[in-house]
């Protein structure tokens, strides 16, 4: 059975348990992370941590630990459960207390994790994905990644439906993000992505990508663009921690860049690669 982490301790995933009157639950009244485990080792989770103690700070929750301390939590659980691709998710909630919308005076966070194995150096969607162009239905402050996620959960449930991967989610025609993703373009040889502001997750993956096109001599335009730009683009692909860079091959009915992964795409893949290999060997 696998071992979980929960309020300081390490427990077998059935014992890993919260109340019912945890907000968490009640509102989802929480932020999370999710960090990748490459070799056998955390990737980038410093910058997950930062992005957790942001959030946090947002939504006025104090830090249930420290980071250094979430990350030997994080390392562990990816070590105890023999991950050696896969991903570690941590969550923080405001805590356990009656039902009241405002926080409750005295409440302490609860905080659990867990790790998991997926396949991400030869990931079975790396050929390419379709994805389903959805509206954004989520509020005001995207950029805090929050577990408040129904909006995403119905976009990605009709994305499935649609017998796609992933939502192309949009506002008034521009695209916004995916599910569980940055979304990028290629056209004419330069790559698009939506500037950071609260309508999308500040993507670690996203800053990343930037980081690499930079060092290939990418030339990046941070701007919305819409989704008609996108059907038509030379290549589109999505970034995040669990899936790195993957090839958008199809949105709905419109084939992207003859069907198979661009040559940008196929590089920052690489390079992104090739990066994590490095980081944690
Ligand atoms: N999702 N945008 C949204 C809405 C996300 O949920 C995510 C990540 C991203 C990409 O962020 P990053 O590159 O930091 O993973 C963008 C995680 C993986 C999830 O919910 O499982």
């Amino acid at each position: 059975m696998r071992t979980c982490w929960i309020n300081g301790q390490f427990v077998p995933e059935s014992e890993a348990k919260l109340s019912i009157f945890d907000r968490g639950v009640l509102f989802g009244d929480g932020v999370y992370e999710v960090a990748a485990v490459f070799q056998g080792r955390l990737l980038d989770a410093d910058l997950h941590l930062a992005r957790l103690t942001r959030s946090l700070g947002e939504i006025g929750m104090p830090a249930p630990l420290a980071n250094e301390r979430w990350l030997e939590v994080m390392q562990e659980l990816a070590t105890t459960n023999g991950i050696d691709e896969g991903l570690v998710y941590l969550q923080v909630t405001r805590g356990e207390a009656e039902r009241d919308f405002p926080f409750p005076a005295t409440v302490k966070p609860s905080a659990f994790a867990y790790a998991r194995p997926k396949r991400l150096s030869d990931d079975p969607n790396a050929g390419g994905i379709a994805v389903h162009v959805v509206p954004d239905l989520r509020w005001l402050r995207c950029d805090i990644k929050s577990t408040s996620m129904l909006a995403q959960v119905l976009a990605k449930q009709a994305a499935r439906a649609a017998g796609t991967y992933e939502a192309m989610m949009h506002e008034d025609g521009l695209v916004t993000e995916g599910g569980s993703s940055t979304l990028w373009m290629v056209k004419d040889g330069v790559l698009h992505t939506r500037p950071l502001s609260s309508d999308i997750l500040a993507g670690i993956t996203r800053d990343v990508a930037i980081l690499l096109a930079g060092e290939l001599g990418i030339r990046l335009e941070q701007r919305a663009f819409t989704v008609d730009e996108a059907r038509s683009a030379d290549e589109c692909f999505l970034t995040s921690a669990t899936s790195f860079v993957l090839p958008i091959t199809r949105i709905d009915d419109a084939v992207v860049g003859g069907g198979t992964p661009g040559a940008v795409t196929s590089r920052l893949r690489e390079a992104y690669l090739d990066r994590a290999c490095r980081l944690t060997s």
